[in-house]
């Protein structure tokens, strides 16, 4: 079966249906790449055209082919210590204050951390490497990171924790001894102790978040393609999501500065819930 592109109706009828489910805004010049994306769809299942896989997809019992979906029309782009200022804000001043309050009875020692939009791990895993290189001050903590996205194949991927070595790049060559491992296919392999305290789920930043609420939370390079309507909601879930205390990092590209007045701002990517 041959299928070319998707006629103007169809782009129209599929990026009005990829907006109401996920709030992504797929722009006007993307309809070769959506038309490419949902082809490979098409063409791997039962149906003769996209109108009759639309019909499906919109259907009740297009629920589980809605997963497949979305992994094809997302961008599921990621890498290790991607925007290091983040990591190392995360590394010395927000650890470094958390140990002081915990020690000073503050604070419990404990720590949730939610990298949402977690694509195939890489930014939770990075999280997680953090945490290790301050293992000995952070020595009988609960610590516990959990990595959200919409797509399954993502989630698939961040779960096996096997990774490119593009991906890699941004790890150095000491960590990278001490916190992966090389595959004999040249890729790199998470380490358990990584991996430990680290989970993925399934979920859509459009519906309300994950509980109990989070000290840290992590949104980079996710919310490029919403609306203002869409990011709006999207804030709402991640500042209800932020415990007391809580600090949002917001990736350069975010576009959410305005939206962001209820939380004290330290810096463009830096948010801070006030108690
Ligand atoms: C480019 S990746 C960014 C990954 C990571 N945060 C980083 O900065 O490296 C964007 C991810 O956002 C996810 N995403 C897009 N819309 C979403 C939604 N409504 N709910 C949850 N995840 C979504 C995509 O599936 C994709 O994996």
């Amino acid at each position: 079966m041959k299928l070319d592109q998707l006629t103007p109706q169809q782009f129209q009828r599929f990026r009005d249906f990829i907006y109401m489910k996920s709030g992504i805004r797929i722009p006007d010049t993307k309809l070769t790449l959506l038309s490419n994306r949902i082809r490979r769809r098409v063409t791997s299942g039962a149906w003769s055209d996209y109108d009759s896989y639309y019909g499906h997809l919109t259907s009740t019992k297009g629920t589980s082919e809605l997963e497949f979906f979305f992994d094809a029309v997302t961008t599921n782009e990621t890498s290790f210590f991607r925007t290091a200022a983040h990591f190392d804000w995360f590394s010395t001043e927000f650890l470094t204050n958390r140990v002081a309050q915990a020690r000073r009875g503050e604070r419990p020692k404990s720590l949730r951390i939610w990298s949402a939009g977690c694509a195939s791990g890489a930014e939770a895993y990075t999280t997680a490497i953090c945490l290790l290189e301050n293992k000995y001050r952070l020595r009988g903590w609960d610590l516990e990171i959990l990595g959200t996205d919409i797509s399954e194949d993502a989630l698939r991927i961040a779960r096996e924790g096997v990774f490119r070595p593009r991906s890699v790049e941004g790890v150095s060559e000491v960590q990278r001894k001490r916190y992966l491992r090389e595959t004999d296919d040249g890729q790199w392999q998470v380490r358990p102790e990584v991996m430990e305290p680290v989970s993925f789920q399934r979920h859509n930043l459009m519906t309300p978040p994950p509980k109990p609420a989070f000290d840290c939370i992590f949104i980079r390079n996710v919310l490029i393609y919403f609306d203002t309507e869409s990011k709006t909601k999207v804030v709402q879930h991640l500042i209800q999501a932020l415990a007391p205390g809580g600090f949002l990092v917001v990736g350069p590209s975010e576009g959410l500065y305005a939206m962001l007045d209820p939380l004290k701002r330290h810096s463009a990517f830096l948010y801070e819930k006030c108690s």
